[in-house]
């Protein structure tokens, strides 16, 4: 057990906005896909969540804020009473245990297989461009990217409308805070990236108009409540989902700097290794502080990366085989792994049955 100075730092509360951490250690946002048939959260979910709620604060999983952003199969949402009521049973879970934990609205916009939503959904993005790729749907196994159809201009702000109804839904059923997606390819990064946005009106044709769909998104779910119980997440140069960007540096200062002075809760940066822009760099530079750092760090570089400014470190696959990941990194006890295989299956295999050390 380390007794530095930047050892205890991560283990040291902190208040982000309005939300209050315990510690520096944050659970990363993870599809887990075990919702039900209609998006409900289930008491299955909640046990999940509640096993791993010592983090300083839990992210869950993505979740779409309307039927047409649902992409992958078995995902929560937040549309319905329903879901509503489900994730009420989960936040209590997690508050019952302390924690702290926030939602994360997820549309995936072109991401998806018309087979894993409702069938009287659409399949949205800015412009009508599928994705390279293919996807798992519960019905047929792998199959290619639906194809989009591209928004028409009087139709976006009832999109930007379904993050603001998602994020009062979200407050009703007790979350902390709500965290919008804008990394991944999903769509806030469609509108952000010069390959998936070939719109030529206020939406598009200039950098100006790329960033003005995520702006406005943070913008109406800051207005619900305040800006302060809201944070965003991006990956700027990530690849995934077949994105690209002509210049992704200068699309994220810009983006960046835009929201710089709405007053978030935080900005959840993931790193990309292989990859010659430096994000948290690009970051500290365009948006400042608070940062919550992530992708593949281990307990040292975590405290580096505490010490040297970040308010937190997110760890998204450590949480999935250590439900304690806070009791082990402070008593230096061994990280477990998990099973790959179980990660998108439906019960509570791979899921709920990770030990503790106690256990
Ligand atoms: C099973 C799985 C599901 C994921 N689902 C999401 C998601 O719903 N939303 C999101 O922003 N990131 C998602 N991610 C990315 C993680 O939050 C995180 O950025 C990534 O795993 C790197 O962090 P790590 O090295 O600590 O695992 C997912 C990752 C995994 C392994």
């Amino acid at each position: 057990m380390s007794s530095s100075p930047q050892a205890r730092a991560l283990f040291e509360p902190i208040e982000l906005g309005r939300l209050g951490l315990r510690n520096r250690i944050v659970m990363a946002p993870m599809t887990r896909s075990r919702a039900g048939a209609g998006g409900e959260p289930t008491e299955l979910m909640a046990l999940y969540y509640r096993q791993r709620a010592d983090a300083g604060m839990i992210v869950t999983e993505g979740i779409f804020p309307s039927a047409d952003g649902k992409g992958y199969c078995r995902t929560p949402g937040l549309v319905t009473r329903a879901h509503v009521d489900g994730w009420r049973k989960l936040v209590d879970a997690v508050h019952d245990r302390g924690g702290t934990i926030v939602a994360q609205l997820m549309h995936c916009g072109r991401i998806t297989h018309v087979d894993n939503k409702d069938p009287k959904s659409e399949t949205v993005a800015p412009s009508a461009i599928r994705a390279q790729g293919e996807m798992f749907t519960d019905t047929r196994g792998m199959q290619p990217i639906s194809e989009p159809r591209a928004l028409q201009l009087e139709e976006i702000p009832g999109v930007v409308a379904e993050f603001a109804r998602a994020t009062e839904l979200a407050y009703d059923a007790g979350f902390d805070g709500v965290e919008a997606h804008c990394a991944s390819g999903y769509l806030p990064a469609q509108f952000l990236s010069t390959g998936t946005n070939l719109r030529d009106d206020a939406y598009g044709g200039s950098l100006e108009g790329r960033i003005r769909f995520p702006v406005e998104v943070l913008e109406a779910m800051a207005a619900v409540d305040g800006a302060d119980r809201v944070g965003f997440r991006i990956c700027p140069g990530n690849p995934f989902n077949d994105l690209s960007d002509e210049n992704v540096e200068e699309t994220f200062t810009a983006f960046l700097g835009a929201l710089r002075d709405l007053g978030l809760a935080y900005c959840h940066v993931i790193r990309l290794h292989g990859v010659e822009l430096d994000n948290l760099e690009l970051a500290r530079k365009a948006w400042g502080e608070p940062l919550i750092a992530n992708d593949s760090y281990k307990r040292p570089e975590a405290e580096e990366i505490v010490d040297s400014g970040a308010a937190a470190v997110s760890f998204a696959r450590a949480f999935i085989g250590n439900p304690d990941l806070v009791r082990r990194f402070r008593e230096g006890a061994e990280i477990s792994r998990f099973d790959a295989h179980k990660l998108y299956t439906p019960g509570p295999e791979g899921y709920t049955d990770y030990p503790t050390l106690d256990d």
